[in-house]
This record gives structure tokens, sequence and C-alpha cells, in this order.
């Protein structure tokens, strides 16, 4: 096999046989095809597409350069939720907690943030003794034992798309169809959940703006993964403006534990019961109520345990950071614009995000609202509250902000809910 005749294949817009996917998948995870020729096969991919069955033999080939996990003998259900990326995207938070009060084990192998959208990893790790990595056999027991873990991916998940996605991001090759559903469904199948909830963001802060973008991504996403044997969902929801009240990490944290509580914004509430309801039906569990559940202070107690199974303190303080700086309203009347992209720079740019992989981010940092879309405000008064550890940061957040607020503006918003896409 020669990775010349591929790449001219794919240029010329013919279908890669499975021996010539599982070959140069193979060749490239172990250095033997090198990453100029790998660049320029994605590029094709990228203007040329891939068939239906050419893609879920790419994901296979994907998930077959590592492990695939075995979960089938922990006695209960399994089920997982993957969004594509947003906003003050902090469901996972409560979402695995309540889905594991409802019983079904929520195995969650979880990346950090890149550019404007956060990571989970990074948000968690603003509980005073948390930590990410946690062994294979630790993993298991907490599987077992609580019913929810949320931790960082091993070197053995999917190693092909690590050294696909690195390529991809400095080769103008990420924005793909394909290559982004191969690269989130290799990692959530080789995961092992026997169940899998997609959460494709759409709008000015997620990677897909469109709803038909966002749609087309879904519907293929669910067909890999229905391919593989995971019963696979996905819910299209807005990105148009940010999640709840709060971007950021400790700041998510907060907001999460206020949801766990019974309170919490009505966006991130309903967002958190529908997808874990998605979850329990894909599961097999059809005669619980995550509401209920919800109601109940059960999923609390489940998020006390997953925390402090890795260390945590649930009871500690959240670290706060040392400068805070008020946003006013610009105008009196009805908010109607908070730009998702706009509060996802803003945050980013105050430090709670990175720009490459290996940056350090800060847990205190972030962007907070004290009024939703709809509400009444007043000019003047308070809207956002900028909080970072270094004042020099402010201006250039003020400035991500400029266009992203607005008033009595004529915005069409997205419904929370866009479209549910289920196995045809
Ligand atoms: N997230 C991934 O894991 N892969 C992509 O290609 C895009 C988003």
């Amino acid at each position: 096999m020669d990775a010349i005749d591929v790449i001219r294949a794919k240029r010329d817009g013919h279908t890669l046989t499975d021996e010539q996917v599982d070959w140069v998948i193979d060749a490239y995870t172990r250095g033997a095809v090198g990453d100029e020729q790998m660049a320029a096969l994605l590029m094709a991919i990228v203007f040329r597409g891939m068939e239906t069955s050419e893609l879920a033999r790419w994901t296979t080939a994907m998930i077959d350069s590592g492990e695939r996990m075995q979960l089938a003998d922990l006695g209960r259900p399994t089920a997982d939720k993957h969004s594509t990326g947003g906003v003050g995207d902090k469901i996972t938070l409560p979402l695995a907690p309540l889905v594991a009060a409802c019983g079904v084990a929520v195995p969650q192998l979880s990346g950090r943030g890149l550019g404007h959208t956060g990571g989970t990893l990074d948000k968690l790790e603003s509980i005073p003794g948390w930590r990410a990595d946690v062994s294979h056999a630790d993993y298991l027991a907490q599987l077992r034992s609580v019913g929810a873990v949320v931790c960082a991916a091993g070197e053995t998940l999917a190693p092909a798309d690590k050294k696909l996605y690195a390529l991809r991001d400095v080769t103008g090759t990420v924005e793909s169809i394909p290559l982004i559903a191969s690269s989130i469904m290799s990692k959530k199948i080789a995961e092992g959940a026997g169940a899998l909830v997609l959460d494709v963001k759409v709008g000015s802060g997620a990677f897909m703006k469109t709803v038909e973008q966002a749609t087309e991504l879904a519907r293929t996403m669910v067909g890999i993964g229905t391919e593989a044997g995971v019963r696979t969902v996905a819910l299209v929801t807005a990105m148009d403006r940010p999640l709840g009240r709060s971007a950021g990490n400790a700041v998510e944290v907060a907001e999460a534990v206020l949801v766990l509580a019974g309170g919490g914004p009505a966006d991130v509430v309903e967002l958190t019961v529908r997808l874990a309801a998605e979850m329990l039906a894909a599961a097999g569990v059809s005669d619980v109520d995550p509401g209920t559940v919800l109601s109940s202070g059960k999923a609390m107690d489940s998020w006390r345990a997953m925390i402090a199974a890795q260390g945590g303190d649930p009871d500690a303080s959240l670290p706060v950071a040392r400068e805070q700086h008020v946003v006013p309203a610009p105008a009196t009347g009805r908010l109607t614009r908070l730009d998702a992209y706009g509060v996802g720079v803003a945050a980013w740019r105050l430090g709670a995000g990175r720009a490459r992989k290996q940056d350090p981010v800060s847990v205190t940092a972030g962007v907070t609202w004290l009024a939703g879309l709809g509400d009444e405000v007043r000019e003047g008064e308070p809207l956002l509250v900028l909080h970072t550890d270094d004042a020099d940061r402010v201006p250039r957040a003020l400035n991500a902000l400029e266009s992203a607020i607005g008033v009595d503006t004529d915005d069409e918003l997205l419904p929370l809910i866009v479209d549910r896409i289920a196995a045809s």
C-alpha cells in the first residue's frame, strides 16, 4: 500500500477501500505515514467528503488504533453525553451525578477546553483537591460505587485521533463534518458506554454556525454510533447565547452546584433534565423521572460522592478572582442579545481558556451576568461581571463584548432545543 495512491484516490473523488482506510490510519498512528502526507489526505477529505460506509470504516480504524473499554459487567446500564462545545456549557457537572442517581452509570472520559469553549476538566479542577487523572482500576471501582466518573482520557483511547486532531489544528482541516464526526465518535465509542446522547451546539459560540450544518453533523454522528452498536441520539441545541449565567471555571462549578441544590438558571435545569431523560431512555430505563430525582437531592449526594472519590472536597469554598469589573447595561429595556461568541472570547481573554493545548488556565477567571435574555435591564445598572486575577486583561475582554450586548434589538433567537435526531 502506498500513501500517494490513497491521497490521489481521495483527491480525484473516489471512495477509499476498507484496506486503504485501515492501512492509512494504522500507518499514520505508527509513524510510517508522515504528517505531510496525512495533511494532504485530510485536505482532500475536507473538499471531497466521505461516503457513509467509508466514514464508518475510518471511525472503526481510529477506535482500533487503541483500546475499546469493556463495561458490560458493571451490573447496570451505561450512558454518556457529549457536547460539541459551547460557552457556559457546564451541563455535564449536574448531569453525570443526576443520571447516576437514576441508576445508569456514566463513564465520561473528557477533554480540556481549547479556544473560547470551556473544558469540563478545567472547570472541575477549580474544586480544591480534585484530580482529573484516575487509574483504570479506580475508574471501574468508582463507576461501581458512585455510578459516575468524569476524568481525563488516557493515552490508549483512540491514539489516532490525538495525532490527527493536532495535525488538523495546524493545517486548516478542522472544519469538516466527516472529520469532526469521526474524531468525536471514535473516542466516545472506545469509551465503552452502551448508549450515547449527543448535544450538538449551533450558533455563534459553537463550531456549527447554522442549523443545517449542526443537523448534518448530528445525523452523521448518530449514523456512526448506531452502526457501531451504540444506541445514539442527538439534540441540536442553541449556542447563539451562552448557557446559564456564567462562563469560566469556578464560576460554572458554583452554578452547577446551585442546580444540584434545586435552583439555578432555568435553561441549565431544562437542558440537564432533558438530556438526562434522553440518556435514561437510550439506556433502557423508562420508570425514573430525572426531574423528581433532581428535586429529591439524590443527585447532590451523587455529586458529593463523585467529587470526593477523585480527591476533591465538596464542602471547600471555590476560589474567587482578585478583581471584579462590573459592566453596566447600555440602555433601559429588554435584554435581547448576549452573544455566545463575544462572552466566550471575553472569558477566554480573562484567563479562563487556553490558546494552545499546553497553556495553563486560571480557575477563577470568567464572566457572570445578572440578567438573562428577555429580562428588563436599566441603563447604568450592573449587567455583567468580569472575574480575573490580572486587571490588565480587562480591556481586551471588554473589546470582545463590544457588540455582544443588545437591548430592545430585533435579534432572532433559536429555541433552546432546536431538534432531536434519532436513528432512522
Ligand atoms: N471535538 C473533537 O473531539 N474533535 C473535533 O474534530 C472537533 C471537536
